[in-house]
Order: C-alpha cells, then structure tokens, then sequence
C-alpha cells in the first residue's frame, strides 16, 4: 500500500475536529503509520455551511454514498451522530470491505453488536474510542490494557454537560438554564439538550462501557435513568454542609457471575471520593479490577479538540493494521448474557 484514504461522513463538531487535527500534525502522524494519508471526501448535510476547518470545497459532497462506495477509500469514519442513517452507511461500508472508526454512541449503544458482528465476519476493523467520554482514552484501554481483570466496577461522570452545569450551580449558584446555556455555547450539549440534561446521553455511554467490562449485551432501554431536572441549587447547597457533592453518575457493577447494575442518576458523592473533584465540563471513568485495584481516566469528555483526538487516535491504529495486514481487531464479539438488576436491589 502507498498511501492510506480516509472519508469522512459528518464535518461538525467531532468532523472538524478530526480533520483539524489531521492537518495540524500530519507529519508526525504519517510517520506514527509509516504511509502518507489523504482525506480523500466527505459527506456533508449542507455544502454551503461555513466549517470550523479549512477543507478543499472539492472534497464535500451531499451525497454519502459517494463517500461509502468509492473504491479507492480504506477507512470510513463515521461522525454523523444518531442511529439512522448512520447504522445503515456503516453496515453498507463495512459490507464494502471498509474498516470503519466511529464517534457514534447512541448507534454503538443501540446496535453495535450487530455492526461489531459484521465486521467481525469481514475482518475488518470497527472502532468506537470516541463515542464514550470523547478525548479520554476508555474504550482501548478495557478492551486491551485492563483486559485480564474481572471487572468489578466502572463509575463515571460521562456527561460533560450535566457535570458543567451541577459545577455551576454549586459554585457561582447559576441556575439550570443559564449554566446549560454556556454549556451549549462552548460546543458541549447535543442538539437537543433533553438527551444531555435527562441522562439519555450518560446512559448510552453506561451501556456501552457495561458492554465492555462485563463482556454482555445491555440493552439500553433495561438500564436505570434519571436526569438532573429536578435538581435544585438548595439541593446541593444542602449536599455540600453534609460533606458532599451532587455529581450525575453511570455505574455499572458486577453482581455475581451473570448478574450486573447499570443505571444513571443523580448520586450523593462523599468530597473525598476522586470523582468528586471533576468539575465542569471535564468527565472521568473510575475502574475497579481484580488484579488492577482502581484506575481512574480523566480528561475532556467532548468538544472537538478532545473528541477529535479519539478519533484520530483510532484512524491511526486501524491505518497501522493496514499497513502491516493485522485486521480484524474488533474486540468485543463475544457477549453474554446477563440479567440487569432493578434499582432497588
Ligand atoms: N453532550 C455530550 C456531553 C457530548 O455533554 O458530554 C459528548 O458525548
């Protein structure tokens, strides 16, 4: 192979990050793989849109399956968001014998299994660093550093903009609107700010991560959610004279062989727990293994820089298998099943 192509489908906030930093430390990164890289086009809703990066206009195109089937094309990173059409360009890639790296949570929550399965079948590669606590290293890690423990449990604040606006009204008494208005302009909330602000958003990432650690297959709609719309700054002013902080967490524990928890909601943290000093938009996921003891990862949990670095961290690993013929590093493929407690056990 002389050189490796990439095509974009989304050039939004994790799209424009991605393609940012390809540009920026394109040097380091082609001698990382050992091949020159090239963006090669990218799929985009509306061409006339002004971006946050400088691309060739030549590149854009509205038509995805421009992108998904053209056969110079090795990997497809799909950065669109949503579960529809997304499932169905990212099977439609993968059946085109493309390796795929995604930033996509609510797809790989809802219907990763069948995707990891077909890229499975294929030998291809299919990975998902970004979809879960953008720039923090979390997927790779359980997968492979972390991967001989028995996973007991994994807590995280994975919701950036939720963990921004609880710091908020602790500390400057901002109420919820406003705080999750500058959430929303420093690029962080989705879309539609329901999904951050009633959990939908942390539990996707809880599942996924559930998936992960206890080799099973979670069924979004089982895990426990509630949000923090109910929250009031006397709520936490109260928290705190007790020695504690409100924080949104996902959890997800083993109970027993086949048996695990995994729910969101608002949880009183005692001030000394490490996860009560993650404030505003930063996240982190505590894990607690067997032979590990307790890890935690912290960082920036989404944003374009952060969530940009995920995915080119991905694109570079899937390059370097290309490179050296290692596909097929799908990971997870093996899922149990397991049984979700109901909240009160
Ligand atoms: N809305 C999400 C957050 C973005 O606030 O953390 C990253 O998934």
């Amino acid at each position: 192979k002389e050189k490796i192509r990439i095509g974009l489908l989304g050039l939004g906030v994790v799209g424009s990050g991605t393609v940012s930093l390809l540009q920026r430390n394109r040097h380091a990164i082609e001698r990382k793989i050992g091949l020159p890289i090239e963006v090669r086009r990218i799929a985009v809703r509306d061409k006339s849109r002004p971006r946050a990066v400088k691309v060739d206009a030549a590149l854009l195109t509205e038509n995805a399956y421009e992108v998904i089937d053209d056969p110079e094309i090795d990997i497809i990173c799909e950065l669109i968001g949503g579960v529809e059409p997304a499932r169905e360009y990212v099977l439609r890639a993968l059946q085109n014998g493309k390796q795929v790296v995604t930033a996509n949570k609510e797809m790989i929550a809802r219907v990763g299994h069948e995707l990891m399965e077909e890229a499975a079948r294929r030998n291809l590669d299919f990975q998902f660093e970004g979809s879960v606590a953008g720039g923090i290293p979390i997927i790779q890690p359980m997968k492979n550093s972390l991967a001989g423990n028995r996973i007991e449990e994994v807590i995280g604040i994975i919701n950036g903009t939720t963990n921004y606006i609880l710091t908020a009204m602790a500390e400057e008494k901002t109420d919820l609107s406003t705080a999750l208005k500058e959430a929303q302009s420093l690029g962080y909330a989705e879309a539609d700010p329901t999904s951050d602000i009633a959990g939908h958003d942390a539990r996707y990432k809880i599942a996924i991560l559930a998936s992960i650690a206890f080799m099973s297959r979670v069924n979004v709609e089982d895990v426990y959610v509630e949000g923090i719309e109910h929250i009031e700054a006397a709520d936490i002013a109260y928290a705190e004279e007790l020695g504690y902080t409100i924080k949104l967490l996902g959890i997800a524990r083993r109970v027993g062989e086949d048996r695990m928890q995994v729910r969101v909601h608002p949880t009183l943290l005692a001030k000394n727990h490490p996860l009560a000093s993650v404030h505003d938009v930063y996240n982190a996921v505590f894990v607690r293994g067997d032979s590990v003891g307790d890890v935690m990862f912290y960082g920036r949990g989404a944003g374009s820089g952060p969530t940009g670095s995920a995915v080119v961290g991905d694109i570079i690993d899937t390059c370097r298998n290309l490179r050296f013929g290692a596909t097929g590093r799908v990971g997870c493929t093996c899922f149990e099943r397991r049984t979700i407690l109901p909240i009160d056990e």
